[in-house]
């Protein structure tokens, strides 16, 4: 029997619905076990673990929980020992190396504690590096065009020609963040983005971030604060390798909102 067009469309709208409730991460029970000299330590044990587009969500837990070993897989950096991770639809563990690099520079931008920046380069050579990586598919204007947008979104275009050991933390992780997104990536991973810095500096990078993701980015972020974990809308909490809850914020806090609350810092160095 055949279709009306009628049916037909509305077949093609549910699919396409379907296509728009697919969560962006779904992780089925995740084991990773590691060679611990001779014997098998499983740092993942059975993580089950959906995200959907346009989440905020704060990964926590103790030091040696399994945060970075998840996140990881879920970047796809590394792969699980067993389960099974969806990404947009798509199974990664039937995808080989190289196809899963390449899904990582089309979607994917990641943050970490330690910045891993190139030291006595640019910024705007260290922002420009992820493009460069794509061959030929951005010209030098282009290219260009990009590296501002970026810089501009983190606030740093005025240190465009400084080297990045000349920046302060928090401009040095400002940097690794237009990095991260000058891709536009859907997903952006940040492990222990604040570790390094102080309060204020911190809910700057977390404001950078929320404005992200209000703008539709999906974001996962390791913490250990709990001041942190405040600004995500769902906080997930690993121990032993396993979640041990998952639980919806009701009062996500408003990280240009609490920057503003911080006490204005004395200038030290104003002559009287
Ligand atoms: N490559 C590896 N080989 C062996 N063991 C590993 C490896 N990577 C991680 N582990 C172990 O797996 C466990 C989880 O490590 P992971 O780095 O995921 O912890 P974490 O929750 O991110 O901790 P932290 O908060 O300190 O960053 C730890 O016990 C760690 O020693
Ligand atoms: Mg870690």
């Amino acid at each position: 029997m055949h279709q009306g067009q009628g049916e037909r469309r509305a077949d093609k709208i549910n699919k396409m619905a379907e296509a728009k409730d697919t969560p962006i991460i779904e992780a089925t029970d995740i084991w990773k076990s590691f060679d611990s000299g001779g014997t098998l330590f499983n740092a993942l044990r059975g993580i089950t673990l959906r995200i959907a587009k346009g989440e905020l969500v704060a990964i926590m837990g103790a030091s040696g929980s399994g945060k970075s070993t998840f996140m990881n897989i879920l970047g796809c950096l590394d792969r699980p020992s067993k389960g099974k991770y969806f990404f947009n639809g798509t199974d990664t563990t039937l995808k080989n190396n190289n196809e899963l690099a390449l899904m990582r520079r089309n979607n994917f931008g990641f943050v970490f504690q330690s910045y891993n920046l190139l030291p006595r380069t640019s910024t705007y050579e260290n922002v420009e590096l992820p493009l460069l990586y794509q061959g030929l598919k951005f010209g030098r204007a282009k290219r260009r065009e990009m590296v501002l947008t970026a810089l501009k979104q983190v606030g740093l275009e005025d240190k465009m020609s400084n080297k990045t050991n000349q920046l302060s933390g928090g401009q040095q992780q400002r940097v690794a963040i237009a990095r991260a997104l000058v891709n536009n990536p859907i997903l952006i991973f940040a492990d222990e983005p604040t570790g390094n810095l102080d309060t204020r500096t911190s809910f700057e990078i977390m404001t950078i971030l929320q404005n992200l993701n209000a703008q539709g980015t999906t974001i996962v972020l390791v913490t250990h604060e709990n001041d942190i974990a405040d600004f995500a809308k769902r906080k997930v909490v690993f121990r032993d390798g396993k979640i041990i809850s998952d639980i919806a914020s009701v009062n996500v806090k408003d990280a240009a909102e609490e920057l503003h609350k911080l006490p204005v810092q004395e200038d030290i160095n104003v002559i009287p």
